[in-house]
């Protein structure tokens, strides 16, 4: 086979790789040595931003199949019949670290997945919990930052953690999961995923219900418990992209069951929780999954920074069909993550291979940046002309949410709002079993005890009511845990 010629960027068949052009064997290098410049220049400007959350990931391609017929709750082509498929690319991830950071941290897990559908790109951007630790986006940039390093020491501190989940009783669902086994799952096929949000689906009928996604591992929950997660940092810190990676690359398809919870809006009226509070979920004995078809993960990318690192997902790339709700931490992410995409990528990334979405985008977006798509060549760049055939499609049209009853502050002051405890401690009493009550409560204690400063009493006998309003069992272990005198009575 005739070999490839070395170029420069620009295609010119380039003569030397390894020397530099110099003045006479020892002399200086000369300026003239255009591809030792262009080399030079083009690995400076290597790295891009990395994600300012999530950004230690891995990422594979791969199918969705519907099998079973949900046409009653949603019009969207997708899922017009069973046996509909489409590709899809996934993106796993840490959430707090950063990009050479180890797969085993105890952290959520990023969830993300972007089906590329006959109308359009649908991105269900979860993670593999059902619930967040904040119920409003003001909040996100304060939480991110006590996930962070400390800024003076440069270290992670337990002492920001816990002040501000303290200080954040909401948080303490999300909390109990992360430092149950699930908080370091076995590598990424073996957990779940979750849409976490309430979304809404609409019918043929221009009716709407409120959807919660769920993602089933069909090869089974397996968590690392602490020890194992501690020591596979050190040993292979990619432990979660070799497990990935070695079971697509040896036919080993990881897959998922996809499944939805729906609630009609007069159920959402009645609910006795704010149907749109992140913190919470709808138990399944009054929501049931329903099936929806089968997630399966079977290519790599070729090349990790091509798709994986400029893999764009954002919860608002929805498709007809499939609607928001009135979340409030969704409807802040709708406005984040284009905006994050627009600084990190640019803002035509869009446009960039592994986010195209796979059927013509007709609009008067024109230019910018690293415009790659031929910029729609001489079609008019205006709305309204009189020479191209683009128009709004009045079938596309979403239909409102019920917005005259108030749905949206009647459940602002819903009573139990503030009830931050009940669902931690049915997940701590009813769901773990006593193995995994045992763990978790030495996992709190564990990280706990890395609260210091002058503030540390303060902040653990504050958390310590949290639990106790949970479960006076939870309380009770951790105190001891920590040889705090905290007395659960007095709560
Ligand atoms: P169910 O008994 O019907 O369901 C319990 C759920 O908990 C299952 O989905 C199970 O996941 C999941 N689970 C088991 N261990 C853990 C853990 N350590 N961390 C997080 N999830 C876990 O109960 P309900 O629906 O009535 O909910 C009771 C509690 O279960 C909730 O308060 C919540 O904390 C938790 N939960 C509920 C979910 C829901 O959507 N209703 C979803 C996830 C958790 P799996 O089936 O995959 O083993
Ligand atoms: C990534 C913001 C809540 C899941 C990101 C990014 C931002 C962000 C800016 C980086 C995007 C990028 O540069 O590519 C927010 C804000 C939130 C929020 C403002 C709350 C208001 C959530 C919640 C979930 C979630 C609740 C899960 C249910 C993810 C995932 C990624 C991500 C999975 C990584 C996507 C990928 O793999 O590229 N988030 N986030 N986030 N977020 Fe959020």
């Amino acid at each position: 086979m005739a070999k490839k010629k070395l170029t420069t960027a620009s295609g010119r068949p380039y003569f030397e790789k390894q020397d530099s052009m110099t003045v006479g064997p020892k002399g200086p290098i000369l300026l003239q040595d255009y591809y030792l410049h262009e080399q030079m220049a083009h690995f400076n400007r290597e790295r891009i931003p990395e994600r300012v959350v999530h950004a230690k990931g891995s990422g594979a391609f791969g199918t969705f199949r519907v099998t079973h017929d949900i046409t009653r709750y949603t019009k969207a082509k997708l899922f017009s019949k069973p046996g509909n498929k489409c590709r899809v690319f996934a993106r796993f991830s840490t959430v707090g670290g950063e990009r050479g950071s180890a797969d085993t941290e105890r952290d959520p897990r990023g969830f993300a997945v972007k089906f590329y559908t006959e109308e359009g790109n649908w991105d269900l951007v979860g993670n593999n919990t059902p619930v967040f630790f904040i119920k409003d986006p003001k909040k996100f940039a304060d939480f991110i930052h006590t996930q962070k390093r400390d800024p003076k020491t440069n270290l992670i501190s337990q002492t920001m953690r816990w002040d501000f989940w303290s200080l954040n009783p909401e948080s303490l669902h999300q909390v109990l999961i992360l430092f149950s086994d699930r908080g370091t799952p076995d590598g990424y096929r073996k957990m779940n995923g979750y849409g976490s949000h309430t979304f809404s689906m609409i019918n043929d009928k221009n009716e709407r219900v409120w959807v919660k996604y769920h993602f089933k591992t069909l090869q089974g929950i397996h968590n690392l418990t602490a020890q194992q997660a501690e020591e596979l940092k050190g040993k292979d810190p990619d432990y979660s992209q070799r497990d990935l990676l070695n079971a697509i690359e040896k036919g080993d398809y990881p897959q998922w069951a996809l499944k939805i919870q729906v609630m009609t809006e007069e159920q959402a009226k009645h609910f006795r929780w704010n149907p749109f509070d992140l913190t919470k979920v709808w138990p399944h004995s009054e929501y049931p999954l329903i099936d929806v078809g089968i997630l399966e993960l079977n290519e790599i990318p070729a090349n990790y920074f091509a798709d994986v690192e400029q893999a764009a997902f954002n919860p608002s790339n929805l498709i007809d069909g499939l609607d928001v709700s009135p979340d409030k931490m969704l409807q802040g992410r709708l406005l984040s993550y284009p905006d994050a995409h627009r600084y990190r990528l640019g803002v035509n990334y869009e446009q960039i291979p592994v986010n195209r979405p796979i059927c013509p985008a007709h609009n008067y977006q024109r230019d910018g940046f690293m415009t790659v798509n031929g910029n729609h060549g001489s079609a008019p760049n205006y709305y309204p002309n009189s020479f191209d055939d683009i128009e709004p499609d009045k079938k596309y049209k979403i239909p409102s949410f019920n917005v005259e009853s108030n749905l949206a502050d009647t459940y602002d002051r819903n009573e139990n709002d503030d009830d931050h405890y009940t669902q931690p401690g049915l997940l701590f009493r009813k769901v773990m079993t006593d193995q995994e009550r045992k763990n978790t409560v030495a996992n709190i204690v564990d990280a706990m005890q890395q609260i210091d400063g002058p503030k540390r009493d303060e902040i653990i006998s504050r958390q310590l009511g949290h639990f106790a309003k949970a479960d006076r069992e939870l309380a009770i272990g951790v105190a001891k845990g920590l040889n705090s005198p905290f007395d659960v009575d007095k709560i």
